[in-house]
């Protein structure tokens, strides 16, 4: 379906997000939360069906992986084996003049950076200020010149404490990635479902990060779901499975509808890569704001298991039921963002192109509702009964809307803009003993979103024809 991209898109999603019931600014009563959001009752629709799509797809129709669903609050412990203490950090640098922080790699290119962290490294402390001014220059929001403090790295976890007592001995920190809870119950699953390499555990969860910069509405957010693989390989195999999971995830893209030509994957360099990747290629998406990740597929080796094992004193290795061989196996990890993902639908999904009506093209597998059942006139008890019925016996299989307010035509609108395949219409020839042509007692009028076509469908059809269409 071809439209032509409309002005100030990111404005007019977040707007329809919030008048139809999508994403809410978090704590909105009280003037919100500094970048927090939450899911409407349509947003959850979404989120849900995208996470059961993904869940289906990788969990139940494959032998090979199997689900999990660990806690958000993990012993401290994890965070120092898996590196995360020591290194999940972003640099962070303050405006002296506005006290404004900046993420250093995010606000100024990735090349100024790297080149000012090398200087950096090697230079002496009084020096260090001179170069941070000499690189940076200006602050971006009050303009001020050579003001900067030396940057700083900053832990992006964060960080509580369990119990009564605020102490070190109680210091915990809620997961900032699902994927350490798969790696610690890893001996789990292995006595308990017996799985042989290459298999995969899957999990879809919240993760938190005291970001410094979030933004750009549900796009880097501090708290965000995750749906994460970590999947099981022998080492020597790490490079046909890495193959192997860039073409799962394009199809995953391609199933969303999300427009390929919108993808971009990015192969990380070497510096760049995260404490426990060898290989990292991201798939950017073109959002409003400029080019951003996705998702990201991760060689992890055996860093993981490695260091758990190390810490733990637990043998976290697999036995090779034929040669009796003990190893850590390997890991190839893609890792998706569910609010990125719903970002990127309704971003992709969005079309003014028609200045009649404004439609938001979702796949109807992910449509928070699949139909919409509508009486013809909401005066007439006969056609609202027989409307009711029929909305009654769909919403127990399917996630249908009921609307009698207004005109059709308004009513039509009204469910395009939030992704509704179908509107179903009972009007006089759908009664029994109607008065209408003989061809249509007992059927219905059913519109199409994207063509705004319509057609008559008998009554008991119509779950099987949303099952075969729809879902
Ligand atoms: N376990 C690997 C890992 O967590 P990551 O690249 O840091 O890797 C994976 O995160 C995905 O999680 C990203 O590609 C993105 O979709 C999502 N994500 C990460 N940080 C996020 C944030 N602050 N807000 C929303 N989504 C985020």
């Amino acid at each position: 379906m071809t439209k032509v991209r409309v002005d100030n898109l990111m404005e007019k999603v977040v707007s329809l997000c919030k008048r139809r019931g999508f994403v809410f600014p978090g704590s909105e009563i009280y003037g919100g939360l500094s970048n927090s959001w939450d899911y409407g009752p349509l947003g959850v629709e979404l989120k849900n069906n995208i996470k059961n799509l993904w869940w289906k797809r990788f969990v139940r129709s494959r032998e090979d992986m199997v689900g999990l669903d660990a806690s958000l609050l993990m012993n401290p412990k994890v965070w120092n084996a898996s590196g995360h203490l020591k290194e999940f950090s972003d640099p962070l640098v303050e405006c002296k003049q506005c006290h404004m922080r900046f993420r250093i790699n995010d606000t100024w290119s990735d090349e100024i950076w790297w080149n000012l962290a090398r200087k950096l490294e090697n230079a002496k402390v009084v020096e260090k200020e001179g170069l941070v001014q000499e690189v940076l220059k200006e602050c971006p929001s009050c303009g001020a010149k050579k003001k900067f403090a030396v940057p700083k790295q900053f832990n992006l976890m964060f960080k509580t404490f369990i119990g009564s007592a605020e102490d070190r001995a109680s210091e915990a920190y809620f997961r900032p990635e699902t994927a350490q809870g798969i790696f610690v119950n890893f001996k789990n699953v292995l006595d308990t479902t017996r799985k042989k390499l290459p298999f995969g555990i899957a999990q879809i969860g919240k993760a938190f990060r005291n970001e410094i910069t979030p933004g750009n509405f549900i796009f880097r957010t501090r708290e965000f779901e995750q749906m994460e693989i970590e999947y099981f390989i022998c080492e020597k195999d790490w490079e046909k499975y890495f193959e192997y999971w860039l073409s799962e995830m394009r199809s995953w893209i391609e199933e969303l509808g999300i427009n390929l030509e919108k993808i971009h994957e990015y192969e990380h360099p070497q510096r760049d890569l995260s404490h426990y990747s060898r290989r990292t290629v991201d798939f950017e998406y073109d959002f409003p704001f400029g080019r951003k990740e996705l998702y990201g597929l991760a060689y992890r080796t055996d860093f993981d298991l490695k260091n758990h094992e190390k810490a733990s004193g637990e043998n976290l290795k697999y036995r090779d039921p034929e040669s009796g061989e003990e190893f850590w196996p390997h890991v190839i990890e893609p890792s998706l963002g569910v609010d990125r993902t719903v970002l990127a639908v309704m971003l992709d999904a969005y079309d003014d192109s028609n200045s009649e009506r404004m439609v938001l093209r979702l796949k109807p597998e992910l449509a928070p509702y699949k139909a919409a059942i509508f009486p013809l006139l909401a005066n007439k008890p006969e056609l609202v009964k027989a409307a009711r019925k029929i909305y009654d016996d769909l919403r127990r299989d399917f996630n249908v809307a009921w609307d009698d307010r207004g005109n059709i035509g308004k009513r039509y609108f009204s469910q395009d803009e939030i992704g509704t395949p179908v509107c179903i219409t009972i009007d006089f020839d759908s009664l029994d003993g109607s008065t209408g042509s003989p061809q249509g007692k007992n059927t219905v009028t059913v519109r199409y979103r994207d063509t705004a076509k319509q057609d008559r469908i008998k009554i008991d059809k119509l779950k099987e024809y949303l099952g075969e269409k729809l879902d």
